[in-house]
């Protein structure tokens, strides 16, 4: 009905007038879209600067910037002070918090009593410590990356949590600016939501019978301003490389399903079946399950047309 009713206006008003009409309508619906992405992440900011999480961002984002400082090959005493300051202030603020127990905390709290004790002695113990050797052959790295391919046929069991969590917790080992590390994963293994999900995302086609887990990768934009609002995609991106290369290292096939053309109803639904908080953007979505399949890779262009060497 509609496809016919999109013909006749085509034949009504010219192929071109529709043309024009469609992008024009698609710029207007995208710049709408895009404000209220920015309106969402001044809210959030101011509304959640005391929550547990996003000041253990913080933390990282001021870890990150002393230590960064530690490193530098120009080091002196007396710099850097100001951010340190503000180390402080982050670990103060989380002290009485579950979160102290983090990692992240534990590494914050590590820089911040380096930079004491660089202050104290006036000179640096063990700067520039050697590469540790990866022990790994370049064609396994490169087997692994060659070999891994988007799989839509899955068997009918679920992941472990185990291997959930740890595929989640390699997504923190990509680079991400100033160490934010923002993603978070929202899964689930229930039939019923998975079949919801699968339905908002266009690009889930061509999928068999049964697709056993569905995640949503996502990215805390609190710790971005307005002018780094682009970069969680970057963020999240990287990270999941890594969990698409170790997933396949478990035999679990994933497929990125694209989430670009959602309308504001498929976000909705989305959010509201994993819990998806308004601060999370939502990068892209995967289906995930175990299988034994493989597919021939699509060609991939020649790496000399992947480059530029400029003298
Ligand atoms: C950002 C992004 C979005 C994608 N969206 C979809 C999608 O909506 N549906 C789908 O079936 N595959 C999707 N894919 C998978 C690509 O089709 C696939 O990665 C590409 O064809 C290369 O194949 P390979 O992953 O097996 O190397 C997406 C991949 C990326 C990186």
């Amino acid at each position: 009905m509609a496809a016919a009713l999109r013909k006749t206006v085509r034949t009504l008003i010219g192929r071109r007038l529709t043309a024009l009409y469609v992008t024009c309508s698609t710029v207007v619906r995208l710049l709408i879209r895009e404000l209220a992405r920015m309106r969402i992440l001044i809210r959030c900011r101011q509304r959640c600067s005391n929550d547990p999480e996003f000041i253990l961002g913080e933390l990282r984002i001021w870890g990150h910037i002393v230590d960064k400082g530690l490193r530098a090959e120009n080091w002196e005493t007396n710099h850097g002070g100001a951010p340190y300051q503000e180390l402080c202030r982050q670990l103060e603020r989380l002290k009485d918090s579950a979160l102290v127990a983090d990692p992240s905390y534990q590494w914050a709290l590590d820089i911040k009593k380096e930079y004491e004790a660089t202050q104290a002695q006036g000179c640096r113990n063990g700067h520039g410590t050697t590469s540790p050797s990866t022990g790994i052959e370049k064609n396994d790295l490169l087997n692994l990356i060659k070999n891994r391919r988007s799989i839509r046929s899955f068997e009918n069991r679920p992941i472990a949590k185990e291997i959930l969590e740890e595929l989640a917790d390699v997504v923190s080992w990509s680079a991400t600016s100033c160490n934010r590390q923002p993603t978070k994963l929202f899964i689930t293994q229930n039939p019923e939501k998975v079949a919801l999900c699968m339905r908002q995302c266009a690009g889930a086609t061509c999928f068999g019978e049964t697709s056993p887990c569905f995640a949503a990768v996502c990215a805390d934009t609190r710790p971005y301003i307005l002018q780094d609002r682009n970069l969680p995609f970057i963020d999240a991106s990287l990270g999941l490389q890594n969990m698409l290369l170790l997933s396949h290292v478990h035999g679990i096939g994933v497929t990125l399903l694209n989430w670009m053309h959602h309308t504001p109803e498929e976000d909705a639904i989305l959010r509201r079946t994993l819990k998806i908080p308004e601060h999370y953007l939502v990068v892209t979505n995967l289906i995930m399950g175990y299988t034994d399949k493989s597919i021939p890779a699509p060609g991939r262009k020649a790496g000399s047309l992947a480059y530029v060497l400029v003298d």
